[in-house]
């Protein structure tokens, strides 16, 4: 073989892998429920998925439905199906609002994956990929009933409000119900004092999970009940994720409580400021939830998807939306607070050490 050989052999390869690239290469679309700058969506999902779907070789176009708008999502939705996105990955903004528009527009040639909130009513969602909902709502519930020792036998009955993400979002009604698995035993016992009417999901939702509107909440409550460091005593306020932990906090600055004093705000996510403030006694507890984990395993499925195969779940059994059980690949989450936030979101990698530098 001489040169001239080995040279058009190697062009040959080298055509054969562009060609097979191309063949295997996908337009892939992601959704993502809001371009809130604070929040996990914006810092993580969208851009460690964009990269994790690129590194397998696929064509990437990433929109963030502004301000947790349901129209502006379905219009998103609607460009990349004419775009011509064959896999279209969805967190929605409101887990029902999309299904008639799916029915109508998703042909069979295009696969739906619902990114960490289900999409529901609806044949056309093929996978869903999440973390488990039910046990970060049972591990919040179980950080507060052992920060306050309730289950002691010389328990004192505590303070305790509640706030959970809006009734839209599938996994709030999931959270929900797990944390309040946790806590009801305590509430009917009297040991959390809660009136009656006052803890359902209806009452305490917080529309988009928006923190000013939690902040809202949080001040008409304290000013109800005297709540504040020299009032009534509050001992936890169970936030079920961090923004409306900050919302929740805001309000009890306002008050008068101050690092070390306050009571006990728990959150989800662990957002940067929340972990600032975690860092800074102000914030108690979080539950981490690493996108960079579910952003590779929707990857991963996206990219057989490409290539008709059937991809790999823990839960291929699924996950019911009210139509269909969806195949559903699940993660598990992990408690942070002061004593491991540095294990566990610095030495990882998930944020610089500076993170911690700055106060609350
Ligand atoms: C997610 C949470 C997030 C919340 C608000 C939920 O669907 O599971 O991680 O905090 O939406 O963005």
């Amino acid at each position: 073989m001489n040169i001239r050989h080995v040279i058009s052999a190697m062009s040959l390869l080298m055509l054969t892998a562009v060609c097979f690239n191309t063949a295997m290469a996908e337009k892939i679309g992601v959704l993502m429920p809001t371009d809130n700058l604070q929040k996990r969506w914006f810092n993580h999902d969208g851009p460690v998925l964009k990269d994790e779907l690129e590194k397998l070789g696929h064509t990437v176009t990433v929109a963030y439905a502004s301000e947790d708008d349901v129209m502006v999502q379905k219009k998103q939705l609607q460009q990349m199906i004419i775009a011509g996105n064959k896999i279209i990955i969805v967190s929605p903004v409101d887990s029902a609002s999309l299904s008639e528009f799916m029915d109508q527009y998703v042909d069979a040639s295009i696969y739906i994956i619902a990114y960490d909130r289900l999409i529901s009513g609806t044949e056309k969602v093929d996978y869903f990929v999440t973390f488990d909902s039910a046990d970060v709502g049972k591990k919040i519930g179980e950080y507060v009933v052992d920060k306050l020792k309730l289950k002691e036998p010389e328990a004192q009955p505590k303070n305790i409000e509640f706030m959970n993400g809006p009734k839209e979002d599938s996994n709030s009604a999931v959270l929900y119900a797990s944390a309040m698995g946790v806590l009801a035993p305590y509430i009917k016992n009297g040991l959390i004092n809660i009136p009656s009417g006052e803890a359902s999901l209806e009452k305490t939702q917080i529309t988009a999970w928006s923190k000013q509107f939690a902040r809202e909440r949080m001040i008409r409550i304290i000013d109800q009940k005297n709540y504040g460091p020299k009032g009534e005593k509050l001992d936890a306020v169970v936030c079920l994720n961090d923004s409306i932990g900050r919302g929740a906090i805001d309000a009890l600055t306002r008050a008068g409580y101050e690092p070390g004093n306050y009571p006990i705000v728990t959150g989800q996510d662990c957002d940067k400021l929340s972990v600032k403030s975690i860092w800074s006694d102000v914030q108690s507890m979080s539950v981490f939830k690493d996108s960079r984990r579910l952003a590779a395993e929707t990857a991963k499925i996206a990219d057989a998807v490409s290539k008709k195969k059937i991809p790999s779940l823990n839960r291929p059994e699924g996950t019911f939306n009210g139509v269909k059980n969806v195949p559903t690949h699940i993660l598990d989450v992990e408690v942070v607070t002061k004593e491991n936030v540095k294990e566990v979101l610095i030495d990882s990698g998930y944020y610089p050490a500076s993170t911690l530098d700055s106060f609350y």
